[in-house]
């Protein structure tokens, strides 16, 4: 066996004689488990994460998507269940999806106070006053075109001032309903200054707003568009939402929005963004949030459950590459799956 004499060999070699001289040695913090413990640079917790929940009206409804296995359309009472297991895993955030019975041209269901979002945020809020309601603002759950906001027909696109003007109203709606956190997804020009408005003149001006500040036009958006019925039924929506090639823009556009009044910033998707998340990191002082969104999440899931790939430790590792990237904040549909992990 020549090749375990030469390494026999080797090994003697070194044992005997001091080894090389090394200043720099990476790999001495590597050796022990607790070393490696106490130099880890970056910590995932449950306080990072926020759950989404896709809400419709009905009775004991939990309708399992079939583009994102583990993940539901759920009636109300469902989702209060829901946050009793959320609960018990130290998940306290979650951010609502509403799904109506009745769409529309202006998405009507969204800014009428018995609507499913504010009677989800009514009943959920009661029977858990200790779960933080973060509600995601827009049009296109409540549409009947599925753009997010009103439509000028002619240019085939979303008028922006006059969408403002809805979400103004919508944010009313949420805030009365109980809403901890108002979460606006749409990408119109000038939403913070709105919101921020509307509310501080309703009363609710300790209110925070998270902005979903830099949203890329994404493919990634598919899966989500399924659970929450909201594939637009004509064009696409890059006339709002940003363009996946421009970086400066997309730093541009969260620090409007710190500049208009958000509390918390937020890029989305993640994983392909993660150069994004960084840059406007350091370009704020405001905290950061990222939304792992419904692609990501499938792209993982089908992988895990063909066994392509190990998924919980996969999944542990794109979480630990969003908070390394500057996120304080996970928006995540693994968030449950990551929550039982940390338990172990
Ligand atoms: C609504 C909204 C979308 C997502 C969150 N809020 C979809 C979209 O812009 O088409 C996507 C979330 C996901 O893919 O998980 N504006
Ligand atoms: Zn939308």
């Amino acid at each position: 066996m020549v090749k375990s004499f030469l390494r026999n060999a080797i090994i003697a070699k070194y044992s005997t004689t001091k080894g090389l001289t090394m200043f720099q040695r990476f790999r001495r913090t590597r050796l022990n488990p607790h070393l490696r413990a106490l130099v880890r640079e970056t910590h995932v917790t449950t306080d990072d994460f926020i759950y989404p929940l896709f809400i419709r009206s009905g009775e004991g409804i939990k309708t399992e998507v079939a583009s994102m296995p583990g993940v539901y359309q759920m009636s109300i009472d469902v989702a209060v269940k829901e946050c009793e297991e959320l609960k018990s895993l130290g998940l306290y955030s979650v951010i609502l999806f509403g799904i109506p019975d009745v769409k529309d041209s202006i998405g009507s269901d969204a800014l009428c106070e018995h609507g499913i979002i504010a009677t989800a945020v009514r009943e959920i809020k009661k029977a858990h006053p200790d779960m933080f309601i973060v509600t995601d603002l827009c049009f296109c759950e409540y549409t009947d075109h599925g753009h997010c906001g009103i439509i000028d027909e002619e240019k085939e696109t979303v008028l922006n001032d006059a969408t403002l003007e809805i979400s103004g109203q919508q944010a009313i709606v949420h805030a009365k309903a109980g809403a901890d956190m108002i979460a606006p997804s749409g990408m119109m020009d000038g939403i913070i200054t709105t919101l921020r408005e509307a509310l501080d003149g309703a009363g609710y001006s300790e209110l925070p707003i998270m902005s979903y500040s830099t949203k890329f036009a994404s493919g990634y958006y598919g899966p989500f568009r399924d659970v929450a019925e909201s594939t637009p039924s004509f064009g696409d929506r890059a006339s709002y939402q940003m363009d996946p090639a421009n970086r400066r823009e997309a730093i541009a556009e969260s620090i409007s929005d710190e500049a208009q009044g958000a509390d918390i910033l937020m890029v989305k998707p993640a994983l392909a963004y993660l150069d994004i998340v960084r840059e406007i990191k350091d370009a704020t002082r405001l905290p950061m949030a990222v939304y792992n969104v419904s692609g990501e999440y499938a792209m993982l899931k089908f992988a895990g459950m063909n066994d392509l790939i190990d998924y919980e430790r996969v999944v542990m590792e794109t979480m630990v590459s969003f908070k390394r990237a500057g996120a304080d904040i996970i928006i995540s549909y693994h968030a449950k799956e990551v929550a039982k992990m940390l338990k172990r």
